[in-house]
């Protein structure tokens, strides 16, 4: 197992769920943080805890991952101690609606395109040339098996992580001279605060999604993520898939009443 002790690993959308599981994970182990969101109070607490639990540097930051030139200049800008990023974990995202295509509002399409895919590229791209020059990095995507499988009113969700799909692959492939590991981590059913967002705040609904079954949760993730930064050098985990024990796939679910 590779040490991630003086390990610099950036994390977007570390605010809650899947992000600030994998912020916990990855400090714990020993590695020095760089987290944002947009919301600045909820990073703020999680970088002060996590300082005083495992004694680690964590540099937290405000940011929405959709405004691009925010996005470069923040990882131009990075303080001299956490300049030197060597994995980076792109987690932002969100699903917005459960409705079928001609139901949908366009509005929802652009925060998900923009948030899932753009916002994805953009932290990559910024981050990259960091990875290149020093000739060593680990780019984690946090796909879905929406990016696996389409299922009925997810169009543009499942769209955007087929796209990070695609993403992941065409850049192992642009990167495989270059010293610089690619991987996705493609989960179901992870109770987090996915489907409140989702459904717009509508807990009862938000609840619904997970009746019956026991979720994975973001600690779940966070170990899968952990397993694929930590193999020796010479492994790469290209992707790795975690359903629920309930869930066959993106719509066959055995619920219990
Ligand atoms: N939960 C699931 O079932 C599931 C399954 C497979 C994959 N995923 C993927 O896992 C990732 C994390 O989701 P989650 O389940 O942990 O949901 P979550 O609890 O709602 O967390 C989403 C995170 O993304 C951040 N975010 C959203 N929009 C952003 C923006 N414009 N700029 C910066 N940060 C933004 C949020 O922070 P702020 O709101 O503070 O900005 C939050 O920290 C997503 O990519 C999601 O698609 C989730």
């Amino acid at each position: 197992m590779e040490s991630l002790k003086e390990k610099t690993v950036f994390i977007t959308g570390a605010s809650s769920g899947i992000g600030k599981s994998c912020a916990y994970a990855f400090g714990k182990a020993g590695a020095n943080l760089i987290i944002s969101a947009r919301r600045k109070n909820l990073i703020d607490e999680i970088a002060d805890d996590i300082r005083k639990k495992f004694g680690v540097k964590v540099y937290a930051y405000k940011l929405d991952i959709t405004k691009r030139d925010d996005v470069i200049n923040s990882i131009k800008t990075l303080p001299v101690e956490f300049k030197n990023i060597d994995i980076l974990i792109n987690n932002a995202g969100l699903a917005r609606g459960l409705s079928k295509f001609y139901e949908d509002n366009p509005d929802s399409w652009e925060e998900m395109i923009d948030t899932n895919v753009k916002g994805l590229l953009y932290a990559t791209h910024a981050v990259l040339p960091i990875m290149l020059e020093r000739k060593s990095g680990h780019i984690i995507n946090i796909g879905s098996i929406a990016g696996r499988e389409a299922y009925p009113k997810g169009a543009i969700y499942c769209a955007t992580k087929h796209a990070v799909d695609a993403i992941t692959r065409s850049l192992r492939m642009d990167t495989i001279d270059k010293n610089i590991l690619v991987s996705t981590i493609d989960a179901g059913l992870v109770e987090t605060n996915f489907s409140k967002v989702r459904f717009h705040g509508d807990e009862e609904k938000a609840k619904s999604i997970y009746k019956g079954l026991t979720p994975l949760t973001g600690d779940d993730i966070a170990d899968a993520v952990l397993y694929c930064a930590t193999r020796p050098s010479h492994v790469n985990i290209a992707e790795i898939t975690l359903l629920a024990a309930r869930q066959a796939s993106a719509t066959v679910v055995h619920r219990e009443n």
